[in-house]
Order: structure tokens, then sequence, then C-alpha cells
């Protein structure tokens, strides 16, 4: 008698919508669920998720106001910063409302969690006054670099011409000037903006982390110095979540019985544009030459879309098909994590968007790693460089592909460098087991945001 029945809390989570943000996200959402949250998605109508792989969260439609010039013209920053204009209204009309109905159940709404471009989140948080956390989705060491730059440069301290060099960056080693996170074109300026948008000035009360410590310890010490706020590492996420897929395009899963086929550590898995890159006829011709004369078994993604010109493989050199024989297999989007994991897979050819970087360490795969831009690039230099698990591509060669996926498949350099992933690999098990450190951080998030209604 006159027990209380505990209240509901709720969190609202708002990705960016493309899909190396909306992975990360959605993970959380789940992760977060299962400590007893009540999850609803605040989401563009661009790229939304498909609710039925998410049956325990609530879904909040946002007109995003994105043309079919604006997504055509394939322009991130403006696209994001046409996002954060006309989502905030929305977002905020709707969570009063919601506010409202939640306090009638006696429930409570606890908190925002919006991605760290998703800048008007934060905006409505403080107009209803209420708790706003960040969740970046790039390595620590990107953001690290990120903030360096913007202070290096604003005080005139590094010439961002000199960015085809490969010498080192001042104070950011071990990265090169090639390494940089920023596009060193005359599109600088619009992108350090959102960039300046992204680190200074944020209002936010804590910032979730998708990194782990056992890798960037020292990075993330550096930023927890300088922050005001804390921070959360509780990477990778898809480890410490149920499982869940948010893909946007079907995966096709007849590429596992294919694997299933293939020798032990043979096959080279070819995913190397990620959710957004594209690339030329020309390039796509390099590739699949350099694919076909390694001889070797690999199974490539090709998005649709993504070679430009096409809807999907029509210009693929004519006689490739004859080249690779049953040596390939070609599929619009694999279930990656699973393909990873897959004992034929030998080595992972990415363009190191920070999820696969981390999906791939988390299987033990080593890579061949070609950066197509932003943060990939930091990434690629710590794989090949720092955590020396994989080999750089410097061109889109015939000769150095086939020679790379070579030198990584069969060659011992490349078991050195399964065998360092191998014991990476170990290690993100621990960080991540009940007792590990990205467990812990989950369950101090999970106190943090206790606190702020209780
Ligand atoms: C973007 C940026 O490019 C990346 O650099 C940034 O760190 C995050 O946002 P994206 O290019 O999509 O991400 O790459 P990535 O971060 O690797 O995310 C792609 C996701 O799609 C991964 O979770 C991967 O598992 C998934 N994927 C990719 C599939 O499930 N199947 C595929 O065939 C290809």
């Amino acid at each position: 008698m006159g027990e209380q029945i505990p209240r509901i809390r709720h969190l609202v989570l708002v990705p960016l919508p493309y899909q190396g943000h909306i992975n990360p996200m959605l993970q959380l959402g789940t992760a977060l669920h299962s400590k007893g949250f009540s999850i609803t998605v605040a989401h563009t109508i661009y790229n939304s998720p498909n609710p039925q792989n998410h049956p325990h969260f609530s879904f909040l439609p946002m007109p995003d106001g994105l043309s079919d010039s604006d997504l055509a013209s394939g322009d991130l920053v403006s696209n994001i910063q046409v996002i954060n204009e006309n989502c905030k209204e929305s977002l905020r009309r709707s969570l009063e409302q919601l506010m409202q109905e939640k306090e009638l159940q006696g429930d409570t709404i606890s908190c925002i969690i919006s991605d760290e471009l998703m800048f008007f989140a934060e905006d409505v948080a403080n107009n209803l006054k209420l708790l706003s956390i960040i969740l970046r989705t790039t390595s620590a060491a990107t953001s690290f670099a990120r903030c360096g730059l913007l202070k290096l440069g604003g005080e005139g301290q590094v010439s961002l011409q000199g960015s085809s060099s490969h010498d080192l960056v001042p104070q950011l080693h071990p990265l090169r000037f090639k390494d940089l996170p920023f596009s060193l074109t005359a599109s600088f300026g619009k992108f350090a903006v959102l960039m300046e948008k992204a680190y200074s000035n944020r209002t936010s009360s804590a910032i979730i982390w998708n990194t782990i410590k056992c890798l960037e310890q020292s990075t993330l010490e550096k930023i927890q110095q300088q922050s005001q706020v804390p921070i959360f590492p509780i990477g990778p996420i898809h480890m410490i979540a149920p499982p869940v897929s948010s893909n946007l395009i079907k995966e096709d899963r007849s590429c596992i019985s294919w694997l299933d086929k293939q020798p032990h550590n043979s096959v080279i898995f070819v995913s190397s544009l990620g959710s957004i890159a594209s690339l030329s006829e020309k390039e796509v011709a390099e590739i699949a030459s350099g694919l076909a004369n390694s001889k070797l078994p690999f199974l490539w993604v090709i998005r649709p879309g993504s070679i430009r010109g096409s809807d999907w493989i029509e210009l693929l050199p004519k006689d490739f098909h004859d080249a690779a024989g049953d040596k390939g297999c070609i599929v619009r989007w694999a279930p990656q994590r699973e393909v990873l994991a897959h004992p034929a897979v030998g080595g992972f050819w990415s363009h190191c968007g920070w999820n696969s970087t981390l999906e791939s360490i988390a299987e033990g795969v080593p890579m061949i790693c070609k950066p197509c831009f932003g943060d990939q690039r930091v990434n690629v230099r710590y794989v090949s460089h720092v955590w020396r698990v994989g080999l750089e591509l410097e061109e889109l060669k015939r000769e150095e592909i086939e020679r790379a996926v070579r030198r990584l498949i069969l060659h011992d350099e490349g078991k050195e460098m399964r065998d360092r992933a191998t014991k990476l690999k170990k290690k993100f098990e621990i960080c991540t087991r009940e007792d590990g450190s990205s467990n812990y951080s989950l369950n101090e998030l999970v106190n943090f945001i206790m606190s702020y209604d209780s």
C-alpha cells in the first residue's frame, strides 16, 4: 500500500542523419534502454531510421527543409547548416507537447542527447531547461586535432597551405599535414565555421564518446583536463549494447554463404567508401584491376550510386567479371560487423570511418587504409603508425592495390598486423566486460543523468 510506481525516465536522442552517426546514436539508445530508460528518437525526414528495427523506441519526425537540389549537391557542410536552421522550432514544439503529456502521466523527460553537429538540439534543451549531453562519434584524436588546429590556425601558427606535405604538424604529432582532419581547400572556411561551433562555447553538461580507453587513454586525459564537463568514453558502443541494425540500405546476406566457402583468413573485404564518399569510373577501374590481379578472393561493397555517373556497377570494366571469375563477390551493402567476424576474412580495405575502424579492431582484422576525407585521415594515421594494425595505401593505382592486398593477406608483415589487432581485440573485450572501463563509464553516465532529476 502506498508504494510509489517508479517514474519512467525518457531520453530524447537527436542523431545527425548519416549512417556513420545514426549507428552509434541508436546503439547508445539501445544501451540506455537496457538500463531502464525510455527512448524517443527525434529524426530528420531525410535518412529517417526504420522504426521496425527499433520496436522499443518512439520516433519524432522533424521536417528538415532539405530540398532535392540540396541533397544532390552532396555539400555536407551546407546540408548540416540547413538541418540546424530548420529543425529547431519543430523539435521545441514537439518536446513541449511531449513534456506536458509525460507530466500528466507522472513521467519525466530527463535529457536530450544530441550528435555534436546537431547544435540546435542544445539550444532547445536550454530553452526547455532540460539536461543536454553531446555524443561525439569520431575518435578522441580527431577532436583533439580539430581543436588544436582551430587554435593554431587562429594564432597564425600553422600555415594550412603546407597540406600535401609529409612534415609533422607542430603540436599535433603524430599527424602530418596530409593527415589533418580538415579539407585544406577553398571550402576550408565553411568547414572551420562548422568545427568552431562543434567545439566552442558548448553549453551541454557532459560528453559521451564512442571511443575506448585502451586505445585513446592519453588523448582522452588531455581532453578531460581541458574540459569543463565530464566525459564518458563508452565505446565501442556496438560492443556494450544489445545487437541492433540501423542500416539505411538493405543488407545483402548472400555474402555470408559466399564467405562460408572461402578458406580461413583468405578474403579481403573491401568497403572503401563508407556511406558518403564516391568514386570516378577511372578510380573504380584501378580498384577492379588491382583486386583481380591479386588473385585472392575479395568481397566488395559497392553502394548504389557510389560510382559517379551510374546507378550501381554498370561502369565496371567490361573484362572485370572474366578476370575476377569466382574469386569475387560484389554486394550493395553488407552486414559489416558479421562479415568482419567471419573466419574467412583476412583483411579489411577501409576508408577508416571511425565506426569501421572500431568494428575492424573489435574483430582483430588488420586493414588496408585509404581515407576519403575529414576524420578518416586521422584514423588512418593512428591505424597505420600508432596502433600498427594496418597499412596505408598511398595511391589508387592498380599495381599498388595488388601489392597491398597480397602484403596484408599473404606476407609476414600482414600476419604481424593481425597479431597486433588480435591483442587489441582482447583488450576491447576486457574494457567492454561488465567490470570493464566502457561499462563503468556507461554506469557513471546513467548515475549522472539520474542525479539531475531525482
Ligand atoms: C561518416 C564519416 O565518413 C566517418 O569518417 C565518421 O567517422 C562517421 O561518419 P561513414 O563514412 O559512413 O561515416 O563510415 P563509418 O564511420 O565507418 O560508418 C559506416 C557504418 O556503416 C559502419 O557502422 C558500418 O558497419 C556500416 N556499414 C558499412 C554496413 O553495415 N555495411 C556496409 O556494407 C558498409
